[in-house]
C-alpha cells in the first residue's frame, strides 16, 4: 500500500506545472541533481519537489531498506523463492564476501578467464592450428544482452584482438550470418549458458558444431568451443575441453550476469584490461550504493523517481532514449533487467502485491526515434516519462555532428516539459493540431564519456536501482518464473502433447502442420 503521505504528495504534484514547481523552489535543481562515477543523474524536470522527495526516502527507510542493502551486499537469501543470495557484483568485489566460498570462486574464474583471454588474443590458442580471428557468443536472454551491449558500446576501445560476433535467434540465419566470410579454422564459439539446457542456446550450439565439423571435421570440431556454465558437466557433455568451461556460479542471475564467466566473449574481444575497467566502474557505484546517503546516492534517488512515476503517478510505462548510436542496444538490455526482474504481482509470501511492479521499459537511439515514435511522446494521450542518455563531451566535441546529437537531447526534454500552445490565428484547428500539450516529465543520465568505467557505473547503476524498486514494490527482483510456462508448453508441443489446449490454438497448430484437428 502507499502510505497517504505519498499519496498527498501525488495528488498536489500530479497536475502541477513544472515550470511552477521550477519557480517556486531555486533549490530544487540542485536537490535533484548528482553525479557519480563520471555519471550525471538530473531529476529535476520530474514532477517532485523537495517535500516529496523526503518522504519518499522515509518511505524507503520506513519498509526497512538499510537492513535489505546490507543482506543483498553481504550475500544473504534475497532470492527467496529460489534460496539464493544475489551476488553479481561480487564479481567487481563491490560485495561483502572477503574470504568466503563466493570470493575464492571469483578470483580463480577471473585467473583463469584473463589467461584464456590473454592466450587467444596472443594468437596461442589455436583451436584450428592459426590465431582466433573471431569470437562468437551463443546464448540468449542476460547470456546474450549483456555481452551484446557491452561489445557494441566499447568496440572503440577494443586494443586489437578477435571480433565479436553474437547468436541468440533459433532463425538460422542468425548463425549463418555470424560466421559469414570467417575461415573456420580460426573461429571461437563461447556457449554462454547458466543452465546448458536452454534451448535455443543448445540448438544453435550444435548447429554450430555440425556447421564447423563440416569443414574442420568431427575430431577438431570441440576444440573450437568454450562455455561459461553453471552446469559444468552438460557443457564437458557437448564436447567442451573442461578446461574451457568456466564456471557460472547459481547466485548470479542471467540477466547479471555480464561481470562474470559469461563476459568472456568480451573479455577476449576488448581485452581482459578494458573489461577490468568495465567492472571497477561498476564497483565505484556499488560503493556509492552502499554508503552515499540515500537522497544524493544515484541508485536510490532514481528508484524513487520511477516509483513515484509507476506507483503513484500512474504511467505504466517509461522510455529509454540514448542518444549514442553505441548504446542503441541500451534499452533492450534494459527491458530484460528491469521487466524479467519487476514484473511481478505476487510478494514473497504468496500474497497479491499493493502495488503494480515495474514499469514497462521500451525506447530507441536517439536521434532516430525523434523520427518515428518521439510523436507519441508528444501528442500522445499517454503521458510516459522519459530517461535520455546522453554523453557529455559531446557538447563540446569538435565534430559538428556530435554537438547537434546532444543539442537534440536538450531540445526534446525542454520539448516535452513545456510543449507549446499556438494562437488559433485564422486556422484554430491547425493552431490546435500543431499544439503541443507540454507538461511531460523526463531524466538525463549523463555520462562523460562513454569509457569502459562509465558504461560498468551506468549498468551497476540500473542493477541496484532495480532492487531498490522491488524493495518498494514489495517483490523478489531475482527470479523469474514468468518465463518458465512457455517453455514448457512449447518442449510439451514438440513432444506430440497436444491435448488440452484451447479451439484457436488447436487451429493454429492444425494450420501448421503439427496436428490434424
Ligand atoms: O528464459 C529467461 C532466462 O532464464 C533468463 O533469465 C536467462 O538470462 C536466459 O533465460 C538464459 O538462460 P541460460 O543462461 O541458462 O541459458
Amino acid at each position: 500500500m502507499l502510505p497517504p503521505e505519498l499519496t498527498t504528495h501525488g495528488a498536489r504534484l500530479g497536475e502541477a506545472r513544472l515550470r511552477a514547481l521550477m519557480a517556486a523552489d531555486p533549490g530544487r535543481a540542485a536537490s535533484l541533481l548528482m553525479a557519480h562515477a563520471g555519471i550525471e543523474l538530473d531529476c529535476s524536470k520530474q514532477r517532485l519537489d523537495r517535500a516529496s522527495l523526503v518522504a519518499l526516502v522515509a518511505h524507503l527507510e520506513g519498509l526497512g531498506f538499510a537492513a535489505r542493502r546490507d543482506a543483498l551486499l553481504s550475500g544473504g537469501i534475497v532470492n527467496a523463492s529460489e534460496g539464493r543470495p544475489a551476488l553479481h557484483m561480487a564479481y567487481r568485489h563491490g560485495a561483502r564476501v572477503e574470504g568466503s566460498d563466493a570470493e575464492r570462486l571469483v578470483d580463480q574464474t577471473q585467473a583463469q578467464t584473463r589467461a584464456f583471454a590473454e592466450r587467444v588474443r596472443a594468437g596461442d590458442f589455436r583451436p584450428g592450428g592459426k590465431p582466433v580471428s573471431r569470437v562468437i557468443n551463443i546464448g540468449i536472454g542476460g547470456s546474450d544482452l549483456g555481452p551484446r551491449l557491452v561489445a557494441d558500446a566499447l568496440t572503440h576501445h577494443a586494443e586489437g584482438g578477435p571480433e565479436l560476433r553474437f547468436v541468440a535467434s533459433l532463425d538460422p540465419s542468425d548463425l549463418q550470418h555470424a560466421v559469414a566470410g570467417a575461415d573456420p579454422e580460426t573461429l571461437l564459439f563461447v556457449i554462454a549458458s547458466k543452465s546448458f539446457s536452454t534451448q535455443e542456446t543448445l540448438m544453435n550450439g550444435q548447429a554450430a558444431r555440425e556447421w564447423l565439423a563440416g569443414h574442420v571435421g568431427e575430431a577438431q570440431a570441440g576444440r573450437h568451443f568454450a562455455a561459461a556454465s553453471a552446469a559444468r558437466d552438460k557443457a564437458v557433455a557437448f564436447g567442451i575441453d573442461p578446461a574451457n568451461v568456466f564456471d557460472f556460479p547459481d547466485w548470479v542471475g542471467g540477466r547479471y550476469s555480464v561481470w562474470s564467466a559469461v563476459g568472456l566473449s568480451l573479455e577476449t574481444g576488448l581485452g581482459p584490461d578494458v573489461f577490468a575497467a568495465f567492472r571497477d566502474g561498476a564497483r565505484s557505484m556499488d560503493e556509492h550504493f552502499a554508503t552515499a546517503p540515500l537522497e544524493r546516492n544515484l541508485p536510490v534517488v532514481k528508484a524513487l523517481v520511477d516509483f513515484w512515476n509507476r506507483a503513484v503517478l500512474g504511467h505504466p510505462a517509461r522510455c529509454v532514449a540514448p542518444y549514442s548510436a553505441r548504446l542503441a542496444l541500451l534499452p533492450g538490455y534494459l527491458q530484460q533487467l528491469e521487466m524479467e526482474s519487476l514484473g511481478k504481482s505476487i510478494t514473497p509470501g504468496g500474497e497479491p502485491a499493493s502495488l503494480p511492479g515495474g514499469a514497462l521499459v521500451w525506447g530507441g537511439s536517439g536521434t532516430e526515434v525523434q523520427h518515428s515514435f518521439f510523436q507519441w511522446l508528444h501528442q500522445g494521450s499517454d503521458v510516459t516519462p522519459v530517461d535520455f542518455i546522453g554523453i557529455a563531451r559531446h557538447f563540446t566535441s569538435d565534430d559538428p555532428r556530435e554537438r547537434v546529437l546532444a543539442a537534440n537531447m536538450v531540445a526534446q526534454g525542454a520539448a516535452l516539459l513545456d510543449g507549446v500552445q499556438l494562437p488559433a490565428g485564422d486556422d484554430p484547428a491547425l493552431a490546435a493540431q500543431r499544439s503541443m500539450p507540454g507538461g511531460r516529465v523526463s531524466s538525463v543520465l549523463l555520462l562523460e564519456a562513454l569509457t569502459p568505467a562509465t558504461l560498468g557505473a551506468l549498468l551497476a547503476l540500473h542493477e541496484h536501482k532495480v532492487f531498490v524498486e522491488s524493495v518498494l514494490y514489495g517483490i523478489n527482483p531475482f527470479d523469474q518464473w514468468g518465463v518458465e510456462l512457455g517453455k514448457v508448453l512449447t518442449k510439451g508441443i514438440l513432444d506430440g502433447e497436444l491435448s488440452g489446449y484451447d479451439a484457436s490454438t488447436r487451429a493454429m497448430l492444425a494450420r501448421t502442420g503439427f496436428v490434424s484437428d
